[in-house]
């Protein structure tokens, strides 16, 4: 059998998926933007400090922070993905404070320490989450901050979920395995909480925001969906359904997704997320 492990299956997911991802991504920000925000205030950067963003995908919040640490600061995005990472570098533009690295957190090495590491939505998908916050500890200085956001559980994130919980119920398609990274899997803010004191981190806090994810039309939203649908999915909706059916599908899920539309035809899913900090 072809084993590869947790970490080059995520490795090859978001491959598969920054081209989507970049068509995507203002849509995306809409909403995470409202994230990002909650992050940086309670990151609390200063002109200068070096800055580490952990799964940084397209750039953010690496992208947002720049500005706020000032030409003496420095932003470095890592994540596993290099294709994400090849958009990332393509949004860079004019900022010099940013490098964008392809690494896998959990086995990243720093040549400096970091005031600051944040992460949005990514923490989550580390299947050795203990040992990589222990090392994202390491890689900061005494006093440092740590900040991350995390999805809320399925049914309060439409936006992720409306459309693999429809395929899921429609299909019969399996459950993951247990244990498995997903992005849900950081949802219980009490757990969190206590591995982040396990990893010898202090003063931590969990704040709850709702991001307004919206979209111009249900049109836009089932092709952001039917774009983003992670390959596994794909794959077993394809295993098991026709192409004819799996158009049929679609056209029942924008049905079903128009419980969001509002009285303007503007789509409307306020999805939830936990944002943590903690200091080292
Ligand atoms: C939901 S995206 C978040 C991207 C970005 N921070 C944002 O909020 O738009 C999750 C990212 O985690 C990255 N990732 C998954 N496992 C990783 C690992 N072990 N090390 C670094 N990045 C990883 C993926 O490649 C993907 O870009």
């Amino acid at each position: 059998m072809n084993m590869i492990s947790a970490s080059q299956e995520q490795r090859q997911t978001w491959n598969a998926l920054a081209q989507a991802w970049e068509h995507w991504g203002d849509a995306f920000e809409r909403g995470a933007s409202y994230v990002s925000r909650a992050l940086i205030d309670s990151a609390a950067l200063k002109a200068g400090d070096h800055v580490l963003d952990v799964a940084t995908g397209l750039g953010e919040p690496a992208l947002s922070i720049a500005a706020q640490v000032g030409r003496n600061g420095h932003v470095t995005g890592i994540d596993i993905s290099e294709e994400m990472i090849a958009v990332a570098r393509r949004r860079l533009g004019t900022v010099t404070n940013v490098s964008f690295v392809a690494a896998d957190a959990e086995h990243f090495v720093p040549d400096s320490r970091y005031q600051v590491v944040t992460s949005r939505f990514g923490l989550m998908f580390m299947p050795n989450r203990q040992a990589c916050l222990l090392r994202l500890r390491d890689a900061m200085t005494p006093g440092g901050r740590l900040v991350f956001s995390t999805w809320s559980t399925p049914d309060k994130v439409p936006m992720i979920s409306l459309a693999v919980g429809f395929f899921v119920r429609e299909l019969d398609l399996p459950p993951p395995p247990p244990g498995k990274p997903n992005p849900f899997c950081m949802a219980d803010e009490r757990a969190v909480l206590a591995e982040l004191d396990a990893a010898g981190f202090g003063q931590a806090r969990c704040e709850r925001i709702v991001a307004p994810f919206m979209f111009e039309t249900l049109a836009e939203f089932v092709r952001f969906s039917r774009d983003l649908i992670p390959p596994g999915i794909g794959a077993a909706i394809a295993e098991r359904a026709s192409p004819e059916r799996i158009a049929a599908l679609w056209t029942k899920f924008a049905e079903a997704a128009g419980r969001f539309v509002r009285a303007d035809g503007t789509v409307s899913l306020p999805s939830h997320a936990l944002c943590f900090s903690a200091q080292r």
